[in-house]
């Protein structure tokens, strides 16, 4: 039970800064508390596979926030991640490469910025993976040409600097 707990725990860690809309950090602590001892189940673009979280999808849903506290190491069952259409910003941190499970990830239409960290290259179930309309600068890295899984790619409208990476 522990071992289930604890991911959870993350995970509604992260919803909060999703969803904060509480006036006290103590009473939002507390409810999370409670919601912790919750069983994964299907809710609110959350899907759930054998009791672990295996979707997450929350587009156009206003958030504003950043990848900084996103419970990488808890969440590794995650196969799908949509998180377009909001207000994301600051970078996609190195611990991305721990979603070794992920078979989708659209962060297209947010406020992404920096490069995007070789770790990417950790992802070998990627199939898609879109981040078109952000402000990502630097080269695309050659770390996803090493994806063999990879079929659709979205960069479009960044600031990223075309290499040749199809030769
Ligand atoms: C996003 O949500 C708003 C308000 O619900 C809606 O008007 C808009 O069409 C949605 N945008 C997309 C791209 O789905
Ligand atoms: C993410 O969600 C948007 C809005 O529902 C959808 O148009 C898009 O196809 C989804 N991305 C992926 C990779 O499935
Ligand atoms: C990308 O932009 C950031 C500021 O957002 C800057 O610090 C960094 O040097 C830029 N990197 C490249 C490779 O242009």
């Amino acid at each position: 039970m522990v071992t289930k707990i604890f991911p959870l725990l993350h995970f509604f860690t992260l919803l909060y800064l999703f969803t904060i809309t509480f006036a006290s950090i103590e009473e939002a602590t507390s409810l999370l508390k409670w919601k912790s001892t919750f069983e994964c189940r299907d809710w609110n673009g959350v899907k759930c596979s054998n009791g672990r979280v295996n979707s997450l999808d929350i587009t156009n849903a206003s958030v504003i926030g950043t990848l900084h506290d996103f419970p990488f190491s808890t969440l590794i069952f995650l196969e799908y991640v949509n998180l377009s259409i909001n207000h994301f910003s600051g970078i996609i941190p190195l611990e991305i490469g721990k979603l070794t499970n992920l078979v989708r990830l659209d962060l297209s239409n947010n406020y992404i910025s920096d490069t995007i960290p070789p770790q990417i290259d950790s992802l070998a179930k990627l199939e898609t993976f879109h981040i078109s309309k952000n402000q990502l600068n630097g080269s695309i890295p050659t770390e996803i040409g090493y994806l063999r899984s990879l079929t659709q790619v979205a960069l479009n409208n960044n600031f990223l600097k075309v290499l040749s990476l199809l030769h």
